[in-house]
């Protein structure tokens, strides 16, 4: 049997469902039974009837999984996938900073740790938080945190009272404007479409901002356009997949002459051969405290709520 014939195999045998994010590598992409964005991937792992969940994902995608699903195991096939913007935000020294606010409501970027959301009021992803600040009353001072572009593009949106975090992503701000500039220079007709925690310069060329899922309904909306994606290049698989006549171009990134191609080295740790190994050994399995886990459903499940 091959690989993938196997993890079927393994799958059945342990009930076990595999949820992917849309960074991930196309062969776990297509082999997923579910390919999301954070939201959506919250949400099948609210709903999944598995004893196993796979997450092809990084960890605090894992994380949350685990929170919504004590009772289940959750593997992770590399624990070594981690994210920038979680590790920006150290629980200890949120803390302070929340002591240092007083009265403000806490919103946390799902991209954090669970001990992170333990301390947070209303948890959010790029897909619903513009949703989620709005649904606050308009006077309501908000901590944001960890990502300092998505809190900013959100306060911009909505004129709210926000202060944010100072974290970020490595990925979305690798990309270069004066490179992105030339490359439209190239390509008029191009729509720039671009994930909000890429930095305020390149959000303001964009005709479009919105997570992954987003960027992905977008095209699709405009099948015969041609896209320049300001986002992790995994996405463009599924991009492809669904929109094959849409021409795909990656946006250019400061570092980088050869592959104009973007890629979270955390989301690329995982592999087919770690997806298998896990399924099988069923490890490395995710686990978080039983007390921080209580205090994080309760903004988690906020969030689901007013999804
Ligand atoms: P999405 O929720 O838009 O998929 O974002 C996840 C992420 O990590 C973006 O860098
Ligand atoms: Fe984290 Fe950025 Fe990688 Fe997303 S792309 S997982 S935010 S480091």
């Amino acid at each position: 049997m091959n690989l993938k014939e196997e993890i079927e195999k393994l799958k059945k045998e342990k009930n076990a469902v595999i949820l992917a994010h849309y960074y991930q590598y196309p062969e776990i992409q297509d082999i997923a039974d579910y390919v999301g964005d954070s939201l959506g991937l919250s949400q099948k792992a609210a709903e999944t009837d598995a004893d196993v969940i796979v997450f092809a994902g990084v960890h605090f995608m894992a994380e949350t999984a685990k929170i919504l699903n004590p009772e289940k195991k959750v593997l992770l096939p590399d624990l070594n996938a981690g994210c920038s913007l979680a590790d920006s935000c150290p629980p200890e020294q949120f803390g302070e900073f929340i002591k240092a606010h007083p009265g403000h409501t806490v919103i946390t970027y799902v991209n954090c740790s669970a001990e992170v959301k333990a301390l947070t009021d209303i948890v959010c992803t790029s897909s619903n938080a513009l949703k989620i600040v709005e649904s606050l009353p308009k006077d309501q001072p908000i901590i944001f945190a960890p990502d300092r572009n998505l809190g900013k593009y959100i306060q911009k949106e909505t004129g709210r009272d926000m202060v944010l975090w100072d974290g970020s992503c490595v990925v979305h701000e690798a990309f270069s404007l004066d490179k992105l500039l030339e490359l439209f220079k190239k390509h008029p007709d191009a729509l720039i479409i671009a994930h909000p925690e890429s930095e305020d310069h390149i959000l303001k060329t964009a005709n479009y901002i919105g997570s992954t899922a987003g960027m992905i309904n977008f095209v699709k909306e405009h099948p015969k356009n041609k896209f320049i994606v300001a986002t992790e290049v995994g996405i463009l698989h599924k991009m492809k997949q669904e929109v094959p006549e849409a021409e795909l171009i990656p946006a250019p990134t400061q570092e980088d002459n050869t592959c104009a191609c973007s890629e979270c080295a955390y989301m690329k740790v995982n592999t087919l051969q770690k997806l298998h190994d896990c399924l099988l050994n069923e490890t490395p399995e995710v686990s978080v405290p039983k007390e921080i886990m209580e205090k994080a459903l309760i903004p988690i499940q906020r969030m689901l709520d007013l999804s």
